[in-house]
Formats: structure tokens, C-alpha cells, sequence
């Protein structure tokens, strides 16, 4: 932590005052990127559930690829410091919450002096019920501005901004060593955010946050194909996996539709490790089945 503070000083020192886009062209070569075989990968998210099991994967499948694991409380991160036990070299942890853009910009200027670049960025946090503060709403009578902001701000908002602030640091390669001639942003949606397939109603809050992340990480696929930036942006559906997330509404999931965490990081890594640039853009589920809008 302290280590992280000094770096980011540091960073802020060398950086301070050049324009984003000069800076990509200016401080990011390609062979900072071809410094770190095997690539380095973010996942955002990272002290538990399905992100913690990214983080995980990522170290275990490529014995040569870099993790940066970003959470809110890294010193209360149980997971995540046993992971650092067992790859000291292969992985940092930064602190990182998504509603403060500080912590955003402080990861971004890390990782640059760090690492120069990111070949891989999963947004993996993700709010839907918080006791006595956010409750899925099972009736319209139930809604509250405040939870609908609420969300939005975590679900929408906060993985858009650390898009933003990596954008600079995204560069083609790493991917288990398939070297991959794109980089990749992958965010964590959910099934519940298609409108063409919202049948049941319900969870308004959660299901329309999901939605705008939707749309805008398919506004920022669009920007970037324009832009020729060899990125593509996917988002993904992990199944009802069991995590703390859904741990509230298991009771009606049948026993072969509740997916353990390693099986849904594994069939998702499988697609981010598959991704092609025709896919920027597109929603998948994690057997690789397109989601409508
Ligand atoms: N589990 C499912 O069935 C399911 C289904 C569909 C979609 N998803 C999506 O998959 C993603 C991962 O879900 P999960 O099941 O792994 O959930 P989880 O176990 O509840 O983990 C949620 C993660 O989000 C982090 N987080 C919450 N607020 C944050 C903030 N302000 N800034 C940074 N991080 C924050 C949490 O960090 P703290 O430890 O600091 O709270 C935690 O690491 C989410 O986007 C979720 O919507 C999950």
C-alpha cells in the first residue's frame, strides 16, 4: 500500500499535464507491452465472487501472465492476499472503488508506472442487494430514487470510468500466450439487462443499471472501431453463479442452473480468450450464445 502511494506520486510527477491521447502515442510503445510476456491482465472487482476467481485463473492457466487485482479494501481482501502469497511476482493488488474517481485515476497512473500497459480489463464488481440500503424491487411501488442512482452509480457509471482512465494503457497482446492481435475490455453484465428478454419484470434498480452499462459499452465499441484502436469491448452474462451476489435468491434456482464460480470464470475466460475483432461490441452469455439488446 505504501509502496503504491510513493509509485503513484511518482507517476503523477512524470505525467502531469499531457493530453490522454499524446500521451498513448508518446509514453505507451508497443515494447513496453512486449516487456511482460504472457501480457498483464485487470480485473476490477477482485476481493471476491466471480472477479477473485478471474484473478485467480488468470495466474494459474498462464504461468507467465501478469494480474493487477483492483478492490475497494485490499487489507480485507482474505482471497486475494493468499493469492499474492502463492504469486508474489505475478500479481498486484491496488485499491480501487468504483464511485471514486481518485482511486480510479490513482490505479491508472500505478499500472503505467508498473507495467507501461494492460492487455486485458475485466470489470467484475457489481451490486444488486445491500441489507438495509438496496433491495430488488418486486414492485414498482417498491422504487426508490435513491436505488435506482444507487446502482446506476456502481453498475453503469463506475466501470465506464475506469474504461476511461485505462483507455490510454490498452494495448494488443498477452492472452495465455495466444498473443492476442486486439486488447480486450470485458464487462460483467447480466441477463436481466436485455429488454428483449425481460419477461418476469422486477429488480428494477439492477436490471436498468445493467441495461446503460449495456449501451454505453456498446457506444465505447463503436467509438473505438472508428477510432481504428485495436480494443474490443464485450459484455458477459456469467450465469446464476453462486456467489454472495446471488446467495439471497438461490432458493428457486434448480440445483444444474447454479453455476460454482470456477465453472463460469473458466467458460467466460474461454471466450475472452477467443475474442475476434467482429466481436467488439457484443453481449454473450458464458456458453458463448449472443444475448438480444
Ligand atoms: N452471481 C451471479 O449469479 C451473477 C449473475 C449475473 C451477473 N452477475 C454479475 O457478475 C459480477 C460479479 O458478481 P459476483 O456474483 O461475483 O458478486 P459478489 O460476489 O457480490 O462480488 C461483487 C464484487 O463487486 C465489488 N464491488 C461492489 N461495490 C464496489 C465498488 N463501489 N467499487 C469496487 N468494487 C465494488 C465487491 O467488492 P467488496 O468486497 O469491496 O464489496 C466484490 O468484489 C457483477 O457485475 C454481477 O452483477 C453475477
Amino acid at each position: 500500500m505504501k509502496q503504491f502511494l510513493v509509485q503513484t506520486q511518482m507517476g503523477f510527477m512524470a505525467t502531469r499535464g499531457l493530453p490522454l491521447r499524446l500521451m498513448r502515442r508518446s509514453s505507451f510503445s508497443s515494447s513496453s507491452a512486449a516487456k511482460w510476456e504472457g501480457g498483464v491482465s485487470m480485473v476490477q472487482g477482485a476481493s471476491r465472487g466471480i472477479g477473485l476467481e478471474f484473478v485467480k485463473q488468470l495466474l494459474e492457466k498462464d504461468e507467465k501472465g501478469h494480474v493487477v487485482a483492483t478492490c475497494r479494501n485490499p487489507s480485507g481482501a482474505a482471497g486475494l492476499r493468499d493469492l499474492k502469497d502463492k504469486f508474489a511476482e505475478r500479481l498486484s493488488i491496488l485499491p480501487l472503488d468504483v464511485t471514486v474517481e481518485r482511486t480510479i485515476e490513482e490505479s491508472a497512473k500505478s499500472i503505467r508506472e508498473q507495467y507501461g500497459s494492460l492487455n486485458l480489463l475485466i470489470n467484475a464488481s457489481g451490486i444488486l442487494s445491500i441489507p438495509d440500503v438496496l433491495q430488488p424491487e418486486t414492485t414498482l411501488s417498491k422504487v426508490q430514487k435513491s436505488s435506482l442512482l444507487f446502482a446506476y452509480e456502481v453498475n453503469a457509471v463506475g466501470p465506464i470510468l475506469v474504461i476511461k482512465h485505462m483507455w490510454p494503457l490498452l494495448k494488443t497482446g498477452g492472452g495465455s500466450g495466444t498473443e492476442r492481435d486486439v486488447a480486450v475490455v470485458a464487462n460483467l453484465s447480466a441477463r436481466v439487462g436485455s429488454i428483449g428478454d425481460n419477461r418476469l419484470g422486477g429488480w428494477h434498480s439492477y436490471r436498468a443499471s445493467k441495461t446503460a452499462l449495456n449501451q454505453l459499452t456498446k457506444s465505447i465499441s463503436v467509438e473505438f472501431a472508428r477510432k481504428k484502436d485495436p480494443i474490443v469491448c464485450i459484455l458477459l452474462h456469467p450465469g446464476t453463479v453462486d456467489t454472495d451476489l446471488s446467495m439471497p435468491f438461490q432458493r428457486n434456482v434448480p440445483k444444474d442452473k447454479l453455476f460454482t464460480k470456477e465453472f463460469s470464470a473458466q467458460k467466460l475466460l474461454q471466450i475472452i480468450n477467443g475474442v475476434k475483432s467482429c466481436d467488439n461490441g457484443k453481449f454473450f452469455a458464458w456458453d458463448g450464445q449472443e444475448i438480444p439488446w
